[in-house]
Order: structure tokens, then sequence, then C-alpha cells
């Protein structure tokens, strides 16, 4: 059940009014409720049951330290793609021996920190990497724990710029290689020979594309197995949908179950990488409307939010529910496009939406936990939005609105 809920006619997270916040705190503003993170982690832990696993929190998803420390405190590991991801998960109280190290790039200096620190497992993503990876480690008189990130070439079916496990993505290795692969890594020395991950893409709806991958996996398994190649655990990634509209994504114990029934007696450690089916719907943008604009052919509603604060809507023509704080109006309802200050054509979070709207209300973009401050800019010099976060009746400001002055705080006029 939502969080998000309206309450005397205004909408609440949890028990918190969003139009208070609004009025507190000033918008745009990003609302995240401490229930939903928790619930939508526990979907996962809670179907996984007593089976080996580790469910890692895809910290691009929603990297805001509140966020990380809620979900550290009820056992959470943690997928990281960066140096920076991993000093937010330690800032945030995080376990280091339940960070799995992913990405395509990852550099010396990152390895060198990770090794330090002492994460479970890189998901290493090509044969350069390995090789750097075992210098790094050797020089450092460790070893790494590895996977191989193996890209089953299969189509998940979504968006393209969400897809990752094709052949003709950058993504992982090729999963008819990685067993030559495999084997290189079993003779370096900084290596240790740990699991199998791969990453399908982001945002499936159907479960059926992960068994495929699953399966592909499955027989690479088999075949290190006959090269003596030992494998503990499988990462699965993340990628699990979530209803933004009309689509009807499994839930998180329907998709364990199918892979469990799957696995039949074999017996892996299994690692998740959840990142959207956990943040997602655990947050919303709140925006105010500056202007309208009312034409012959088209209406516009100019909001306070941009394509700046919250990319999605201008980057893969994602939509995303966009419902008034207030539940009633006297105004007539019309279909407008609600557009941001930034000078683009782009920049907006909504089209043709039917709404009863006057100057000065308040919206709410729904499903904004996920993928929306994380890829927020500066662009046309605007301040990124402040982040809160609801727990019960009480409110947090995890993240205070970027200032003018901090804009330019670390740039630099020429000296002459
Ligand atoms: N693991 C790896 C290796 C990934 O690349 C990703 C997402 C995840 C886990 C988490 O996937 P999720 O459970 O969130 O689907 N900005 C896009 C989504 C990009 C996803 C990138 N990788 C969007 O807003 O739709």
């Amino acid at each position: 059940m939502s969080v998000f809920n309206y309450k005397n006619g205004v909408l609440n997270a949890e028990n918190v009014s969003l139009a208070a916040l609004a009025e507190q705190h000033g918008t745009p503003l990003y609302v995240y409720s401490r229930a939903a993170f928790e619930q939508h982690f526990t979907a996962y832990t809670d179907a996984l049951g007593e089976w080996p696993s580790l469910v890692c929190f895809a910290v691009k998803s929603n990297s805001n330290i509140g966020v990380l420390s809620a979900l550290a405190r009820i056992g959470a590991g943690f997928d990281i793609v960066s140096e920076g991801e991993l000093e937010r998960v330690l800032a945030a109280g995080g376990e280091p021996s339940r960070i799995v190290f992913s990405g395509v790039g990852k550099q010396a200096r990152e390895m060198q920190r990770a090794l330090n620190v002492g994460v479970y497992c890189f998901n290493v993503e090509s044969e350069a990497e390995l090789e750097r990876l075992s210098e790094v480690a050797s020089a450092m008189g460790k070893t790494a724990s590895v996977s191989l990130r193996v890209n089953p070439d299969v189509d998940a079916q979504t968006h393209p710029y969400i897809s990752t496990g094709l052949k003709d993505n950058k993504f992982g290795i090729d999963i008819n290689d990685a067993a030559r692969i495999y084997q290189k890594a079993a003779s370096l020395p900084g290596i240790v020979i740990k699991g199998v991950d791969c990453h399908i893409g982001s945002q499936l709806t159907e479960i059926s594309p992960f068994l495929d991958a699953l399966d592909r996996v499955l027989e690479l398994v088999d075949d290190l197995a006959a090269r003596e190649i030992r494998i503990e655990h499988l990462d699965l990634g993340g990628g699990l949908g979530v209803k933004y509209r009309d689509e009807n994504p499994a839930s998180p114990a329907e998709y364990i179950a199918a892979i469990k029934e799957r696995l039949g007696d074999r017996t892996f450690k299994l690692i998740f990488e959840p990142g959207r089916s956990v943040s997602a719907n655990a947050g919303v943008f709140l925006t105010r409307v500056e202007y309208l604009k009312l034409n012959d052919h088209k209406n516009f509603a100019i909001i306070d939010g941009a394509m700046n604060d919250l990319i999605r809507p201008a980057l893969y023509s994602a939509w995303q529910a966009i419902v008034p704080v207030n539940e009633t109006s006297e105004e007539p309802v019309r279909a407008y496009d609600l557009v941001g200050p930034v000078c683009e054509t782009g920049d907006f979070l909504g089209k043709n939406r039917d709404l009863a709207i006057k100057q000065g209300d308040l919206l709410a973009v729904m499903s904004a936990g996920a993928y929306g401050f994380v890829m927020a800019s500066n662009y046309n010099s605007r301040g990124r939005p402040a982040e809160i976060m609801v727990d019960g009746e009480q409110a947090y400001v995890v993240r205070e609105r970027e200032s003018i002055a901090s804009l330019f705080s670390n740039e630099s006029c020429l000296p002459k």
C-alpha cells in the first residue's frame, strides 16, 4: 500500500502533510518516506527467507546518505559504481563486507580504496579491468574477490537507453567468451573467483527475460564446473520494474519465487542489486505552479521544477503521475503541458495532463524516489532541491537546498 495518501484533502507522506513541507522548506522539493524504503527493501529479504543471499541496494538510484543510513540499519548491502558512492555508503554506516562494486570504468584509485575497506566483491566488466584489478591487489599484498559480469545477450524489452544485456551494449563480458576469461582469472595472482554477475536492464515488467538470462548463466556455471572453477554466488543484478502508470510488474516475491524455482536444487548464494523497485515509489517531487499560459491550441503550466531537477521525462520520455497536493479545486479542468523555467524545449515534466489548477498550486510528481535527485544538475545555474525524509510524524532535512553562493564557491575569476 502506498504511503502517499490524501488526508483531509491534502496529500501526505506517511503522516506528514506535503503542503506543510512545501511551505516550510520551499519548492521544488524531494520528499521520501522511510517506511516505503523499508517496505520495498524487505520485500526482497522476506522473499529470500533462509536462502543464502545478499540484497544490495543500487546506490545510483538514490544516494542520499539519509536514505542509505535507513537501509543500512535494516541490514542492506549496497551496489556501488564509484568511489563517491563507496564513501557515501561508508558515511551512512553501511558495512563494507556487504558492498558489491559494479561499473565498466573502475580506476586504480577506486580499486585501492575498495580493497582497503574490504568490499565483498568486484563485478568485473572486461578482461582489461580484470588484469588491472589483479595488479592493483597484488601490489597491495591483497586478493580481490570477483564476479565477472557477463552479457547474456537477452532482450530486456525495456527502453533502449536502460537496456544493458544485449551484445551491442557496452556492459559486461560476452557470455561466449566468459569461460576463457574465468580461466584466466583463476590464474591471476590478485584474483579470487567468487561468482557470476549479470544485469540485463532496468524497469523490466516481465519475469521471462530474467529467467532467460539465468538459464544462460547456469549453462556458463556448468561449463566452469567442468573446468574446475567453482562459483559461490550468482548476482542477478537489479532491474525489476515499478508501476509508473499502467505497468503491471512482478512483485519481488513473484520474481524471487520464479528464480528459486528455476534454480531447483542448486544452492548458490543469491545477490540482487535492486534500485528502482526500492526507491522509485518511496519518493515524490513537489513543485509549485508559477504561471498559467492559456493559448488557443495548448495550455502551459509553468512550474518551478525543471529538467535539471528531474530529467527522466526529458531524457527517456518517461511518464510519471502528476497530482495536485490539494485534492479539491474550484478551477476548470484543462489539459496542460507542465514545463519548467529552463531554456530548452525538452524542459517538461509532463505533457497533456488534465488538471484543475491555478497559479500558486502545489503539484506532486509521483514515483520520483529513483533516478530523480541523483540525476539532477545545475543547468541554468539552478541550485538543486532540498531532500526531506519523512518518518511517521517526523520530517528530517536530509539534504539542504543548494544555495546560490555554493553554485560558484569553488570557481575563480581570472587574476587579470
Ligand atoms: N545493477 C547495475 C549493474 C545497474 O547498472 C543498475 C542500473 C542497477 C543494478 C539497478 O537497476 P534498477 O533496479 O534500478 O533497475 N536512469 C535510468 C535508469 C538507469 C539504470 C542504470 N543501471 C532511469 O531513470 O530510468
